[in-house]
Formats: C-alpha cells, structure tokens, sequence
C-alpha cells in the first residue's frame, strides 16, 4: 500500500542542508523494494509514521537516507537490519515502544546526524551507545519517563554534537565531564526532570548556573529533590552547591581533628611531666650540693686557706716567665 508522503517539514529541512553540506548527490537507489506500509520516494526518504508498526520494517532500500519510524509500537531496532543502511543520515524513533539499545544498535551508521527517541519506555545509556555515531550533530530523547541513568562517557565520542536534548526523564544527576569536551556543543536540554540538588550534582548545577545561554527551558530545570531545594532552578542553586559541599567537613576530617587534638594534648602531658620530674631532680641535686658545701666548709676550714696562696703564687711565676 502506498501513501501519500505526510508533510513534515523540519526533518526534510535539516536534510536539505545536511545533504548540501556534505556535497553528496543522491546516489541510485540499490533495492527497489519499499517496505510494506510505508512510503519511499525518490529523495531516498522512507516515511512509515503511524502506522502501527510493530516490528522495525523489512525491505528497506540499501541507499536509504531519511527513515521516519515515529508514532508506531516498535519494540526493537535489530542492530543487523539498521547497520546496513550506512547512508542513513536521519532517523526518526520517536513514539515507539523501544526499551534498550546498545552499542551494535547503531554500529555502523556513521552518516548518522539526526537521531530521536524520545517518546520511548527507555531506561538506562550505557557506555558507547552513541560511539559510532561521528557525525551526530542532534539526538533527541526526551519523554522516556522510567530513563534515569545515563552513563558519564554515553557522548564522549560524539564530537559534532550541537543539541542534546534529555528532558522530560527521570534523572536525577548527569555526569557533565563528558559534555564539557564536546567543543560544538550548543544546547542542552534537562527540564522536566527530577534533578538532585545535592552534591553529588553540583557540578550539572553550577554549569547551568555559569552557561544558562546553552539551556533550553531552562525555567523548566528545577530541583526534585531534596525537599528543601524542590522547585528551584537548578541555576539558582548552583552558587549555593559550591559553598555548601565544601565547607562541611568529611567524618574523616572530624577523625583527623579528634587525633591531632590528643596527640597535641598527650604530647603537652607528657612534657609538663617530664619538666615536673626535671625540675624535681635539679632541686634535689642542688640541695644536695649546698649540704656538701656546707659540710665541707664546716671540717676544713684551714685546708681551704692555702689553696688561693698558691694559686697567686703559681699566676705570678708564669707572669715573670713570660715577661
Ligand atoms: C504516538 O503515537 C500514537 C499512535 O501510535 C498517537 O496516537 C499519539 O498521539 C502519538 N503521541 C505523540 C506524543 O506523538
Ligand atoms: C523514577 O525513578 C525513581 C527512582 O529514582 C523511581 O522510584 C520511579 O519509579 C521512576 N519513575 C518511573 C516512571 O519509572
Ligand atoms: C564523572 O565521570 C568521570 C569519568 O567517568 C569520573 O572520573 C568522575 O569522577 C565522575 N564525576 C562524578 C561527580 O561522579
């Protein structure tokens, strides 16, 4: 059954520039076929929106550009099937019924620049999901109401990407450290999800704080939790984050403290101690030499008398001998 092309309007633009960009003319189309309720003209275009779709469409032509799935119940993307169209350069997923993709997914469609699966039932981004897609420049994924984690290098390798647009999920924190690389990086979606305004993502909220020109909607980006922070942008608290997580001190620290304080206390223990016992011991042995002294003075009084004579006596030779 063959339909007329429904108008969409936006991804034919994108193509057009996309296409013109890139210097390619269409090249001949390799299969003839088009799959069964779908449409496929000449543009090399393969519109098969709404119409009911479970499975992804067999018989797709090998030239295939622009593939529209959207809008159908298609549970799967059979890595097998989607890599061998490597000139695809639009897909559009939205509005299905996809729960996972991995990294063979989308093995080899590095033409890839516009990829969207939002309106799907996905729950986690690994590592490499979007690796092979070099030149991806906009992935939609908004609307995935259970997606809640998003592993820290899933964009790593996607260096063209211009928009990113996660909102409307359920994350909680994004690891910005592979974002902060992507040097064509232009905007970003987060609204409409349960952001952490805790410290764990302090850094998602001060980049939106120093960068708010790169987020879309950004009004929409607020705190989910905790419960004293709900509600406010994530911008606005982003200041407040820096401060508060490095101020307070680890339980390590407090421990630290503790020690260096009873160390510093032993230590001042100890030396008071030991200059009690010093000063105990030089008393006692200046005492006691008074007493020697004393007794000495009192037996022999006359054996002292003479010593100094001699002593004079002595200095004055050796004072003539050297004169
Ligand atoms: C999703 O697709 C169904 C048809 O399969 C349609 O009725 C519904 O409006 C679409 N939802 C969105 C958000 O486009
Ligand atoms: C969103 O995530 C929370 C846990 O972070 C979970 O309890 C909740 O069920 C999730 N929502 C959906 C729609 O999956
Ligand atoms: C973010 O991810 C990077 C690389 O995986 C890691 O080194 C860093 O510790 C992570 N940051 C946070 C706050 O988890």
């Amino acid at each position: 059954m063959r339909l007329a092309p429904q108008p969409s309007a936006h991804p034919l633009r994108l193509l057009a520039v996309l296409l013109l960009t890139s210097g390619v003319t269409a090249s001949p189309v390799i299969s003839t076929g088009c799959p069964d309720r779908c449409v496929c003209d000449d543009q090399l275009v393969v519109q098969c929106a709404g119409q009911h779709l479970t499975t992804f469409p067999v018989n797709l032509p090998l030239a295939t550009r622009q593939l529209i799935i959207s809008n159908n119940r298609i549970v799967e993307l059979p890595p097998l099937a989607l890599n061998y169209l490597s000139d695809l350069v639009y897909l559009d997923c939205s509005n299905n019924s996809l729960t996972e993709i991995s990294e063979s997914t989308f093995g080899n469609l590095r033409k890839l620049a516009y990829l969207d699966l939002s309106f799907n039932t996905l729950t986690r981004i690994e590592d490499r999901t979007f690796g092979p897609l070099a030149s991806l420049v906009m992935l939609r994924m908004t609307d995935n109401p259970g997606l809640s984690v998003i592993h820290p290098d899933a964009f790593t390798e996607n260096e063209n990407l211009q928009v990113l647009d996660v909102s409307r999920n359920n994350l909680t924190a994004l690891n910005i450290t592979s974002l902060l690389a992507l040097p064509a990086l232009r905007a970003l979606g987060l609204s409409g999800n349960p952001w952490s305004c805790a410290c764990e993502n302090e850094d998602l909220c001060l980049w939106v704080h120093l960068e708010s020109f790169k987020f879309q909607d950004e009004g929409q980006t607020v705190c989910g939790s905790p419960a004293d922070m709900q509600g406010l942008r994530l911008g606005e608290v982003g200041i407040q984050l820096r401060t508060l997580c490095h101020q307070s001190l680890g339980s390590w620290d407090y421990l630290f403290f503790v020690a260096i304080g009873f160390v510093i206390f032993a230590a001042g223990t100890v030396s008071a101690w030991l200059m009690g016992v010093v000063m105990v011991l030089y008393e006692r042995y200046i005492k006691k030499k008074d007493e020697q002294l004393e007794n000495e003075d009192e037996s022999g009084e006359a054996a002292h008398l003479p010593i100094p004579r001699t002593e004079r006596e002595s200095r004055s030779l050796k004072t003539s001998h050297i004169v």
